[in-house]
This record gives structure tokens, sequence and C-alpha cells, in this order.
């Protein structure tokens, strides 16, 4: 088994971040973490963790039923599990031990104590095939094929990051944004994987911009605006032929993330459901991004304010259908917006989900 993947599911950022430290410390592997179970599932649901660790305590629903959620996603529980939670009870230990669930502990346990108990588990799962769900019956080349895929998913996303005006982790928390939004309007855990793993290659097309026109200070001229809209065809004609379902997705967004739903936008004017659903999503997935954090020529928007924008342009920019998803996962959004905020505030620390 290659470097082991920790997968931390946990509504509390706070303790993701210190159980990432801990993990980073003791060299156990890499921390992949998720402040919403919802978000877990869909994500889990195609990756498929070494060992997860779960908390119990969590608002949308308990450890427990998060296990058994994933279970029915078909991700197999001999994935070594850990449950953690503020107090632990008999009862819930006896429900964790039937859910198959390997150790239970309490969040108070000794920095010591958690870290030998997850190495545990760790050289549980790198000893036993059948203890990696991916690896079961599956043959090597399936695996190097999903591998290679998210090893060129990678570097084009760093390649997109390049020639963005942003800093941070626009595309990254944009392409969860698309992805909790996906999930409420009914996708499967499968598509909205592929979605997440596409939608941060939207903008790559930029790399086709010139410098004079992607960093111009002031405003751009009609001509230069022309420039700047074909980073969509640009970002199409760079994937569109891949063999990769998943870049094939990102051509696809990448050509459509600008449209509008009324046929306003670029860059072929479509209009309604013309437009790819994946781009109508990632559409409004972006501009929320973009309202609520800080850019060269604007401060951060309030979250209030820029769900008051996006409803307004429901019908004429965005999907209405789309919009209602967005309102109804606005509580998600803001925990996946806090986390980021939290995350880079603790940068040097905190490795953030691949
Ligand atoms: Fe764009």
């Amino acid at each position: 088994m290659s470097r082991a993947q920790i997968c931390i599911v946990d509504d509390n950022a706070t303790w993701l971040a210190k159980i990432a430290r801990l993990i980073q410390g003791a060299d156990l592997g890499d921390a992949v973490m998720y402040l919403h179970p919802r978000e877990a599932l869909v994500s889990l649901s195609a990756r498929h963790p070494d060992v997860l660790l779960v908390d119990y305590n969590m608002p949308a629903m308990n450890g427990i039923e998060f296990l058994t959620a994933l279970h029915a996603t078909g991700v197999s529980l001999r994935t070594p599990v850990a449950l953690v939670a503020g107090a632990v009870t008999g009862p819930m230990k006896l429900q964790a031990w039937h859910a198959g669930v390997m150790e239970v502990m309490p969040k108070s346990a000794r920095r010591e104590e958690i870290t030998l108990r997850l190495r545990n588990l760790v050289r549980m799962a790198a000893l036993s095939p059948a203890a990696h769900p991916a690896d079961a019956g599956s043959p090597p080349v399936a695996r190097d094929a999903i591998d290679e895929e998210r090893s060129t998913l990678r570097v084009l996303e760093r390649l997109a990051a390049l020639r963005d005006e942003t800093t941070g982790k626009h595309t990254e928390r944009m392409a969860r944004y698309a992805s909790v939004i996906a999930a409420t309007l009914g996708l499967s855990p499968t598509v909205c994987q592929r979605l997440q793993d596409a939608a941060p290659l939207h903008d790559l097309g930029k790399i086709g911009i010139p410098d004079a026109v992607l960093s111009k200070p002031g405003k751009l001229s009609k001509d230069e605006w022309d420039v700047m809209r074909r980073h969509t065809t640009i970002g199409y004609e760079l994937l569109r032929d891949h063999h990769s379902p998943t870049l094939r997705l990102g051509a696809e967004i990448a050509l459509s993330h600008h449209e509008h739903f009324d046929g306003g936008g670029y860059p072929l004017g479509l209009s309604g459901d013309n437009i790819p659903q994946a781009g109508r999503i990632v559409a409004l997935a972006d501009v929320f991004d973009a309202l609520t954090t800080v850019r060269p020529y604007k401060s951060a928007w309030l979250v209030e304010q820029a769900i008051d924008q996006i409803v307004e342009d429901s019908g004429s920019h965005f999907d209405p259908d789309v919009v209602t998803a967005f309102t109804s996962s606005i509580d998600e959004l803001v925990a996946i917006k806090a986390h980021y905020d939290a995350a880079e505030a603790y940068a040097p620390l905190v490795p953030l989900p691949n």
C-alpha cells in the first residue's frame, strides 16, 4: 500500500485540525478531512479510504448512521474504522461494534493513545488486501488508471491555478460547493464526485489568454473582452478528446460555465436545458465563491448579500432549480466556506483533501 489515506469526518474544525496535525506529526499517512457527513458520503463512495475516523455526534447524522449510509453506497465497512465521541457510553460501544467499528475512543484520550490506535488501524489496512475495498477483486491496472487520472487532474488544476487571478483555494472550494449542490439536486454520489473532480478545470483555458488581457488592472475594452471570453473554448479544445470521462466533463464545464439560463451568456448563447447541467451548477458555485471572497478588484460580500444576488438572478443568469438547490444547501456551503477560512489560517499545518 502506498501512503495511507486517513479520512476524518467531524463537524468540529478544531478537532479536524488537531487530528490532521497528529497524523502528520506521527507520519501515519495523509489526512483527508470532511466537515460535513453528506459531503464525505459523496467523496468517500468514490475514494475508498484506507482508514476512517468518524465522529459520533454530528448534527446531520450520527457516526453510526453515517457508516450505514456509506455502506449503502457500496463502500465496504471492512475499511478499518475508528469512532470518536466526546463521551463514550456502553450502548454506543455495542452499537459501534455491531456496525463493524474497530476502535471506539473518547476525544479526551491522550495524544499518544490516539496515535497508537490509529497506527494499528493503518497497519491492519496495509496487511489485509481484503480490507481495502478498492483493491479487492479489482485488477491492479484499474487502480493504476484511477491514480493516473487523479495525477493528471492535479497537474491540470495547478496549471489552471497559475493563471487564476485569485489566491488560495478558489477552485477546490467552488468544486465542493458544486458537488453539494449536485447532491441536493439528487445526482448520484458518483456523478457528484466526478463533478467535483472536473469543476476545477473550468478556467483552464485562461492559460491561452495573453497577460496583457488577463492581468490588465483596469477595465477591458470590447476587443479585450472578446479575447477573454475565448478561455471557454480554449479550455474545451484542450480537454475534449481526452479518454478520461472526468476530463471530458471538464471540457463541457469549461465551455458552458459562462452561459446564462436566459441565453444571454457566452460563448454559444445557449439557454435553459440546452446548457449542460454541470455547467449550470458550476456557474452558480463559481459566482458564489467569487462574491464571498476577496478579489483584487473587490472585497468579500457577506453570504447573505451573495444569496440575495443569486436569488435575484434566478431565471436570468442561473437555472432556477440550481438556485433552489443552492438555497436549500446553504448551511452545508457555509460550513465548507468556514472550513476553508479556518484551514487557510492554519495553512502550514493542515493538509486539505486531495
Ligand atoms: Fe471562466
